[in-house]
């Protein structure tokens, strides 16, 4: 009966549910968050005249005794304990005595674990925005080098028009940014603070929000206690922002595994990070690749898992609640190695341009380019021009020749308004250059995309050092 919940009891709980019900085991990650959170609402309630000067020099000098005793791994973590903040405080009372049992005084865990766990996911946030501005800083310098590789570019995985690879890495470079905004985005929203709301309803102490508030770093003080309790949005929120950027992160991993394939052979990562096969003495495997798209899935998996908890809970805490930490726990752990394997990956990985180049001329990558010709030096209306070099290509796959290197006299057979300056139009280097609109793949306009992602990373760096 050593419970500090145990009045109302006449049977001590089975060990069974004692297992059953605990979060300590996991949630005992959230201590150093617990610990301020305490020492916050302490000062709170002596600076409203509810605990004594006295009172307070013993919580925080037992608070950060605690702490110690933690960091250095004495502390013991006991399962009949239930979870960290009934197990940090029985230790905070064992050390002071009385004060301790004054301290959960205006306050209850279920706003007690809503700060503790809300404040370790916005700090995560912004780690995971770091993490991504460094990994687009080396997708950035890869893509400098290669504003005038050429690269075809697909769609539905057929060869459609000539790029260059810069401008297709810029594709990912957009992601991440996009990625970056919405941990941002998602840090700002739900940085207001539970601390006061108590168990649902507000306390009756002359508590004061604010300080607590300012105290944590919290922007504002939320605005009604029965949502911020039960509210689990800012987790909801990591694990799909996390799955977003896994699932761009996968994409990429998709193309790596392609390219460094000896189908393709754009790309070959480093010996580091690769590996072999147990039975296949020549293979090298792109483990790393493959397994960010792999993990992918896991994320998604504890997304879809607190949705479904969340989705029937009627107001205001519930116990299924707590089955909200380890999937955030287990995602973020997962964002912040994949973004860091897949940075080292790209910074070792050996692009290879001739290879590139070289399937380039394979496909009719400047088809378009000769429908454009017909259109706007011979006047001939698209759909005619669309059916013109539809046959110009049938005779390129005639001769076993691609488009980019047909001679002038098999076009001029095709159709007598066809004339010698059609030729710059079939080279692949002028199809990727003549792309010049706006958000374009032209080498031009690639440099000014990428100066843009650069500008930007730059820019983030000063924000987050204010
Ligand atoms: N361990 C609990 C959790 O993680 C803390 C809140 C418990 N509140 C309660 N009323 N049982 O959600």
């Amino acid at each position: 009966m050593d419970k500090m919940w145990s009045g109302r009891f006449s049977a001590s709980a089975s060990s069974l549910l004692d297992q059953f019900n605990a979060s300590i085991m996991f949630d005992r990650k959230l201590y150093l968050e617990d610990i301020e959170g305490s020492l916050a609402h302490a000062t709170m309630l002596e600076k409203q005249g509810i605990l004594t000067k006295e009172e307070l020099k013993q919580i925080t000098d037992g608070l950060n005794q605690v702490r110690t005793e933690i960091e250095s791994g004495e502390f013991e973590w006991k399962i009949s304990d239930e979870d960290l903040h009934m197990g940090i405080e029985k230790r905070l009372t064992a050390l002071i005595g009385d004060a301790g049992k004054k301290l959960h005084t205006a306050r209850s865990r279920n706003d007690q674990v809503a700060v503790d766990f809300r404040r370790w996911t916005l700090k995560k946030n912004l780690v995971l925005v770091e993490a991504l501005k460094a990994l687009m800083k080396e997708v950035l310098v890869v893509a400098e080098q290669h504003t005038e590789t050429l690269i075809p570019g697909m769609t539905h995985l057929q060869h459609a028009q000539p790029i260059n690879f810069g401008f297709h890495l810029g594709a990912y470079l957009s992601m991440f940014k996009r990625d970056i905004e919405r941990f941002e985005s998602s840090y700002e929203r739900n940085n207001v603070s539970p601390l006061g709301c108590a168990a649902l309803a507000g306390t009756p102490h002359n508590v004061n929000r604010e300080t607590t508030a300012d105290l944590l770093g919290f922007d504002s003080v939320s605005v009604n206690c029965l949502d911020t309790v039960s509210d689990r949005d800012f987790a909801l929120e990591i694990l799909f922002n996390i799955s977003t950027m896994m699932m761009h992160i996968s994409r990429l991993s998709e193309e790596l595994i392609m390219w460094s394939s000896y189908e393709f052979g754009f790309v070959e990562l480093s010996d580091e990070y690769s590996t072999g096969s147990s039975i296949m003495p020549q293979k090298k495997n792109p483990d790393v690749p493959e397994l960010l798209r792999g993990k992918t899935g896991r994320v998604y998996g504890s997304l879809m898992g607190l949705l479904t908890v969340m989705k029937g809970l009627p107001l205001a805490y519930n116990k299924d609640t707590q089955e909200d930490k380890e999937g955030v726990f287990d995602a973020v752990e997962t964002a912040e190695i994949s973004l860091e394997i897949l940075k080292e990956a790209i910074k070792t990985m050996t692009v290879k341009p001739h290879n590139m180049e070289k399937a380039c001329a394979i496909g009719h990558l400047s088809a378009t380019d000769l429908a454009d010709y017909l259109v706007e030096k011979c006047n001939i209306p698209f759909r005619e021009a669309h059916f013109i070099t539809g046959r110009a290509v049938a005779k390129g796959e005639e001769l076993g020749v691609d488009l980019s290197a047909m001679e002038f006299k098999y076009l001029k057979e095709i159709d007598e308004r066809i004339n010698e300056d059609v030729m710059p139009y079939l080279a692949l280097r002028h199809s990727m250059n003549a792309r010049t609109s706006q958000g374009g793949t032209a080498t031009v306009r690639t440099l000014e995309q990428l100066e843009f992602f650069r500008a930007y990373i730059t820019e983030q760096s000063e924000d987050l050092n204010v």
